[in-house]
C-alpha cells in the first residue's frame, strides 16, 4: 500500500506512472492504426472488425474506461510534475543551457499534448458519437450487408449476410473533406512528435537508456514514429487525393461518385 501510495505522491512515482500509462497509450494507438489500415481492404474487413469490437459490449466498456483512466493519470502526472518543477526552480531561472533545453522540450510536450487532447475530443465527436459531420456518421448511413464471413486470427468477426454499421463509407466520406483530412494529418503529426519525446522519456525513466543502448533505442524510437506517422498519413492522404477510391457498390462510392458527377456537370 505504501509503495502504491508513493506512486502518486513522489516525483519518481509520478514519472513512472507517466511512463506506464504512456506505454499503454502507445499500445492503443499502434493497435488502432493496424485496425484502421483495413480501410484499404474490402469493405467487409473494416466493417466486420468494427462490428466485432462493438459486439464486445461490457468488455469494450471496460477497455474504454481503462484507457480513459490512463489518459487521466497521464495528464494529471504531467501537470503535477510541471508544477513541482516550477516550484523547485523558484522565481529566478538558473540560466543553465541543459535546463533551458529540457524546459523547451517539456513545453513542447505540453503544447502537443493539448492539441492531441483536442483532436481526440473532435475524433470521438466525429467517428464515435457522430455530432461532428453527423450526415456521414455510421448511424446515419444505410447498414452494410456482409458479403462474406469475416475472421481474424481464427476469431469470427461477422457472418455473411449480417447487417453491420458502414464504418468503411463513414471513413471515406469523412476524409473526403479537405479541412477534416488536413486537421487529422496535422494532429497526427503532432501526436508523432509527442510520441517520439515520450518514448525517449520512457527509456530514461525506466533506466533502459544506458550509454551502450542509447543510440540504438533512439533509432528504434525514430523508426517507429516514422512508420506510425506514414501509416496515419496514408488514410486521409490517399482518400483526399483520390489515390484510393471507395469500392464499387458501397454507399461512399455512390455518394462520392454522385458528387463528382454533379461538379463535372456544373462546369461550363
Ligand atoms: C487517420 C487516423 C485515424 C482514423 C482513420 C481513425 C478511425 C477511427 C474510427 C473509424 C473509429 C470508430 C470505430 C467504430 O465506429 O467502431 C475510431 C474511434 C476511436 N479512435 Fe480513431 N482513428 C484515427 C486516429 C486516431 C488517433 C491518433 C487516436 C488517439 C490519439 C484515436 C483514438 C480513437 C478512440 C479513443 C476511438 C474510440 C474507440 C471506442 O469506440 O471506444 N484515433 N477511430
Amino acid at each position: 500500500m505504501h509503495l502504491f501510495g508513493s506512486l502518486f505522491t513522489s516525483s519518481i512515482g509520478r514519472k513512472f506512472l507517466m511512463a506506464l500509462t504512456g506505454l499503454v497509450l502507445v499500445g492503443f494507438v499502434t493497435g488502432h492504426l493496424v485496425g484502421n489500415l483495413q480501410i484499404f481492404g474490402e469493405p467487409d474487413r473494416i466493417n466486420g472488425y468494427a462490428h466485432f469490437l462493438q459486439s464486445l459490449g461490457p468488455v469494450l466498456w471496460a477497455v474504454r474506461l481503462f484507457l480513459l483512466a490512463c489518459v487521466a493519470i497521464h495528464i494529471w502526472a504531467a501537470v503535477a510534475l510541471t508544477l513541482e518543477s516550477r516550484a523547485a526552480r523558484g522565481p529566478v531561472g538558473y540560466g543553465v543551457d541543459k535546463w533551458v533545453q529540457a524546459s523547451v522540450a517539456s513545453r513542447y510536450m505540453r503544447l502537443s499534448g493539448l492539441v492531441v487532447l483536442a483532436f481526440l475530443l473532435y475524433h470521438l465527436a466525429h467517428f464515435t458519437v457522430g455530432v461532428a459531420q453527423a450526415e456521414s456518421f455510421k448511424g446515419a448511413l444505410p447498414k452494410w450487408t456482409m458479403l462474406e464471413s469475416a475472421r481474424e486470427f481464427g476469431i469470427p468477426l461477422a457472418t455473411k449476410g449480417d447487417e453491420v454499421p458502414d464504418v468503411y463509407s463513414m471513413v471515406f466520406l469523412g476524409f473526403s473533406h479537405p479541412v477534416v483530412s488536413l486537421f487529422y494529418i496535422v494532429a497526427v503529426g503532432l501526436l508523432t512528435v509527442h510520441l517520439l519525446h515520450g518514448i525517449d522519456s520512457f527509456f530514461q525513466t525506466t533506466g533502459l537508456r544506458s550509454a551502450m543502448w542509447s543510440g540504438l533505442l533512439r533509432r528504434v524510437a525514430v523508426l517507429y514514429c516514422v512508420i506510425y506517422f506514414l501509416g496515419n498519413l496514408a488514410i486521409p492522404g490517399a482518400i483526399l487525393t483520390g489515390l484510393v477510391k471507395p469500392a464499387a457498390g458501397t454507399y461512399a462510392a455512390h455518394q462520392l461518385g454522385a458528387a463528382s458527377t454533379a461538379s463535372n456537370s456544373a462546369r461550363p
